[in-house]
């Protein structure tokens, strides 16, 4: 089993992914992480869609170019309706929340052996508007997630990470 520590510098975005269909179980899985995630005072305003149809995935594809051959996607969003508002200065947090959701599903796909890339650069706004189901959240993630190919590689930028003077200091 994994330390935390080697699945967070192991896990890379995976842009080679086969379509062999992902099982359940690991959908189900990665839900439960999902769930498991921590939220500012419990709101949990999240939810996950598996965009499970072939006219689902159709749209998937409409709207993104980023899916890397996956033929399984998860859908995340997250709604202000429902997340903590810092009285202080009208802060809501449910963008944060779904940030910590996303990254535990990332997270959990990483720990199964599975593959994907959090991906933010699709037409949100046209996904919404086609399904009325989407239309109270703010759509923060598709995750394309199957088995990697034997091409898939972490890209230049993986290794690329800030050193440790760069993003820590002592006050
Ligand atoms: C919020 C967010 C949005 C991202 N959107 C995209 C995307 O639309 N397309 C893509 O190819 N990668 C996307 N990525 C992946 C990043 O480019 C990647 O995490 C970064 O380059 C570091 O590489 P690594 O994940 O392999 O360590 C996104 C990552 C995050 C956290």
């Amino acid at each position: 089993m994994n330390s935390f520590n080697e699945l967070a510098k192991d896990r890379y975005s995976c842009r080679k992914i086969s379509d062999r269909k992902v099982e359940q179980e690991k959908i189900d899985k990665i839900i439960e992480s999902a769930i498991a995630a921590p939220t500012a005072v419990n709101k949990q305003p999240f939810k996950i869609f598996l965009m499970d149809s072939e006219e689902a995935k159709k749209n998937i594809h409409e709207v993104c170019n980023y899916t890397f051959g996956a033929d399984t996607f998860l859908l995340l969003g997250y709604t202000e309706k429902e997340g903590w508002v810092r009285s202080f200065d009208n802060r809501n947090f449910a963008d944060v929340d779904g940030s910590i959701v996303a990254t535990h599903m990332m997270m959990e796909i990483a720990d199964q052996g599975l593959a994907t890339t959090w991906v933010g650069h699709f037409d949100a706004p046209k996904l919404k508007s086609m399904y009325k189901e989407l239309a109270d959240y703010e759509l923060i993630a598709i995750f394309p997630i199957g088995y990697p190919t034997d091409e898939a590689r972490p890209s230049h930028l993986h290794a690329k990470r800030k050193s440790k003077e760069d993003v820590f200091e002592i006050l």
